[in-house]
């Protein structure tokens, strides 16, 4: 259950919200709801820490959540909430600022409805209709708002249990399958919270490395091919997930079909000679069978070298290989001091 609930977590990382700007001068008729406000815009400023994690975001994707890049369809939507905003200013009613797109990492707290309302300036966080012209109001799960039932037709994200705005449930389709998640960055503990995902992390070290290891091998061409069942990212990046895949990951779709992959590949690699020359023999006890990187379980890598060898053998000691380049390069050095060389 706990593994579910940190998923559901993850992916709610990607909780898009728009983001206004609370001006503390605000004037409230209600006390009781300046009180709330308060308290709420002090947690509301907490987010403020989510601007540094959006550098967890993959650099070439970032351009997705500026402004500029807003698909037609959402400006079009903010014109018709600037054009209602005029509308309320002339009828003299409350103050509403045009949302900003952004990407948080947390859920959102559980807030008093009142506060969230209060907070919203007593509007749509939608189109900024006042909300005594709206009675019924609906919450946004990704934006942690209120939205009028214009704004809000109870549509479920692709997360079941999620009900989301007509906003949000574009924004999440837009973004749907693009890694821009590293969860890496984001938060390391759900690698040990969430334990799908952490089968996915393993397999997917093994992918990286007997990839590169088939793509140098030209009897490879089929059972590459299969690597086409699921996102190239997968194959290449570790961490960096779409919601796509943190959704397929919960539902327990992904991680049978990259064991698959991963078995094909192994199988290839076993029966095929042109591999398994580019294998190790580890060093420190020349056992007789041959080592690769991808064999994470058992196999450790010289960081300098790259040379492979058992896990258990390796230990803390040093690298043989490393060691033999290291004597044979003092021997020249010395040999050509002494003039011998
Ligand atoms: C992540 O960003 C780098 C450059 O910053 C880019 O080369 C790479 O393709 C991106 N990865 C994905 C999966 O989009
Ligand atoms: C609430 O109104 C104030 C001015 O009255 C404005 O500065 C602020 O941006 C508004 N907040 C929201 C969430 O629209
Ligand atoms: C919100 O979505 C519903 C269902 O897709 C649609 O009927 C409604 O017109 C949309 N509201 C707005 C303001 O676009
Ligand atoms: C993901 O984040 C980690 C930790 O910040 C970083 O080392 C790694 O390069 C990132 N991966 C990608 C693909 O951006
Ligand atoms: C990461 O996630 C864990 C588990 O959900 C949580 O306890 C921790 O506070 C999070 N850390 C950060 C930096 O958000
Ligand atoms: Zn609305
Ligand atoms: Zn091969
Ligand atoms: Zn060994
Ligand atoms: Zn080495």
């Amino acid at each position: 259950m706990e593994d579910i609930n940190l998923l559901l977590l993850c992916c709610c990382l990607a909780c898009l919200i728009f983001r206004s700007s609370l001006d503390p001068d605000s004037n409230s008729a209600e006390v009781t709801a300046q009180k709330l406000y308060r308290a709420f815009r002090k947690r509301w400023l907490q987010t403020e820490t989510d601007i540094q994690l959006s550098s967890c975001l993959n650099a070439t994707k970032k351009t997705f959540v500026n402004q500029e890049t807003i698909p037609k369809e959402f400006e079009s939507s903010v014109n018709l909430a600037e054009e209602i905003k005029v509308k309320s200013r002339l009828r003299g009613t409350i103050d509403w600022a045009p949302p900003r797109f952004q990407i948080v990492f947390n859920i959102h707290p559980s807030l008093k409805r009142d506060a969230v309302v209060a907070a919203q300036n007593f509007s749509c966080a939608g189109c900024g209709t006042p909300v005594e012209l709206s009675k019924r109001l609906r919450y946004c799960d990704y934006l942690g708002k209120y939205f009028c039932d214009c704004c809000h037709s109870h549509a479920q994200s692709s997360i079941p249990k999620y009900y989301v705005s007509n906003f949000s449930k574009h924004l999440l389709c837009s973004i749907w399958h693009n890694p821009i998640f590293n969860v890496s960055c984001v938060n390391k503990t759900l690698y040990t919270k969430a334990k799908e995902l952490n089968r996915a992390r393993e397999i997917q070290e093994q992918l990286l490395h007997i990839k590169k290891l088939l793509k140098s091998c030209r009897f490879a061409e089929s059972v590459l091919k299969e690597f086409e069942q699921v996102s190239s990212h997968l194959t290449t990046e570790l961490h960096l997930f779409s919601m796509d895949d943190l959704v397929k990951i919960k539902q327990g779709l992904l991680v049978p079909l990259l064991k698959d992959i991963l078995k094909s590949s192994i199988s290839h690699v076993e029966n095929c000679e042109l591999c398994q020359v580019k294998g190790f023999i580890c060093e420190f006890c020349q056992s007789s069978d041959v080592l690769f990187p991808f064999q994470t379980a058992i196999c450790k890598r010289c960081t300098v070298c790259k040379a492979c060898f058992h896990k258990q053998c390796f230990q803390s000691r040093e690298c043989p290989k490393c060691l033999r380049i290291a004597a044979r390069k003092m021997f020249s050095e010395a040999a050509s001091e002494t003039g011998l060389l």
